[in-house]
């Protein structure tokens, strides 16, 4: 089975075709990723518009590419699948609809796939050595920071989700009040690794239980102590150097990082980045201990790339397995949509009606 897979969600444009005999995990056969990175750093930010342009312009061309590397044609593959939620109204729209007229014209079946799930299953791109049920996966992206139990394939449960901001959101902000460039988290991962981690303390928050916003879970866990906010510790950062600079709370925030000196920022880059890791283990470890049949912790999103994440994660689980996948296939990416799909045709799910795509910028996994 081969499956051609699009991704448009956010400022990634990206093809893959993923292969796979419907026993085995599935293998990357193309993997073709175009970002606006280069667009967008000159304003610090996705700007929503200018990314589905862009997406426009090159999504036909990245998914040419993506057959060609794969010495493959439209013609043989088996299954187109596509992001078509959560994300970026405009840059999804290019995706779907580019991906429903290719499933209506070549009469393929069509799977639209719920970013998160394909984040998870970036863990399942790595042959030798797959997660198993049940499992915690810890998803951390620019968007979204939820702990999903999964008891197996296509089983999904949010058992923790942020109440604010994204972690991946939280390093974007600070790097901008360090003046870091775009993408914040690789910025502060970089400044990181100069600086002393213990400079500066943040607090952790502490949450209330019956804060909890969302639909309660139906497993019997005390709901919302798995919850995250990462809104204050974005505000801490930022009273911190205001203060270090000696400057009131009223001072702007887009004027402090000129001030500051390359000691100062790799110290602030360092000691925000070991709070925010601490805080999202903290979280798992607790899960963990609340669902001690869990046999895997996967770790997926963008900022699941992070290096001290990665060692720091390893020291702290050493009875339960822990997944990440490769760096590169931590942000977004197609193979990571052929996965998901390809776990979907396997476990039984219908394709859709391309004719019936609904996009949502937002909804839960399911
Ligand atoms: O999954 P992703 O590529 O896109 C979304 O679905 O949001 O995640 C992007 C997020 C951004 O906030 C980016 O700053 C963060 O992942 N990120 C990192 C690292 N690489 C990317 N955060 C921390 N450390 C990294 N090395
Ligand atoms: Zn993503």
């Amino acid at each position: 089975m081969k499956i051609l897979s699009i991704e448009t969600s956010c400022d990634e444009t990206a093809a893959a075709v993923i292969k796979g005999d419907g026993k085995n995990a599935p293998e990357i056969v193309s993997n073709v990723v175009v970002s606006q990175i280069d667009i967008f750093r000159e304003y610090g930010g996705v700007i929503p518009e200018v990314a589905a342009r862009s997406h426009l312009e090159v999504v036909l061309p990245v998914i040419h590419r993506a057959l060609n590397d794969a010495k493959t044609s439209l013609a043989e593959i088996d299954a187109i699948a596509v992001t078509h939620t959560p994300g970026l109204l405009g840059p999804l729209l290019i995706g779907t609809l580019t991906a429903r007229t290719l499933a209506i014209l070549q009469k393929k079946p069509f799977y639209p796939v719920h970013h998160l799930k394909s984040h998870i299953y970036a863990n399942w791109l790595q042959r030798e050595n797959l997660p198993e049920f049940p499992l915690l996966a810890l998803v951390i992206s620019g968007g979204h920071t939820q702990i999903i139990r999964m008891t197996a394939h296509e089983r999904f449960e949010i058992i923790g989700t942020t109440r604010d901001d994204a972690v991946g959101e939280c390093f974007d902000k600070v790097a901008k009040i360090l003046g870091l460039p775009y993408p914040g988290g690789p910025s502060i991962a970089k400044a990181a690794k100069e600086g002393n981690p213990a400079a500066y303390a943040f607090p952790h928050p502490k949450l209330s239980a019956s804060l909890h916003l969302q639909t309660p879970p139906k497993n019997g866990i005390t709901e919302g102590v798995l919850d995250f906010s990462f809104s204050g510790l974005k505000t801490a950062v930022l009273r911190s150097v205001q203060q270090e600079l000696g400057k009131p709370v009223s001072f702007p925030s887009h004027e402090l990082a000129p001030l500051l000196n390359s000691k100062q920022v790799a110290d602030f880059a360092t000691s925000f980045q070991k709070t925010a890791v601490d805080i999202l283990l903290e979280k798992m470890a607790e899960a963990v201990r609340m669902f001690p049949d869990t046999r895997s912790i996967c770790f997926a999103g963008g900022v699941s790339a992070n290096e001290a994440l990665r060692n720091a994660a390893l020291k702290t689980f050493t009875k339960t397995k822990v997944y990440f996948p490769k760096p590169a296939l931590s942000g977004d990416n197609g193979a990571m949509v052929g996965a998901a799909a390809y776990y979907e045709i396997i476990s039984g799910v219908p394709p859709s009606d391309p004719y019936q795509l609904t996009l949502m910028p937002r909804s839960p996994i399911q």
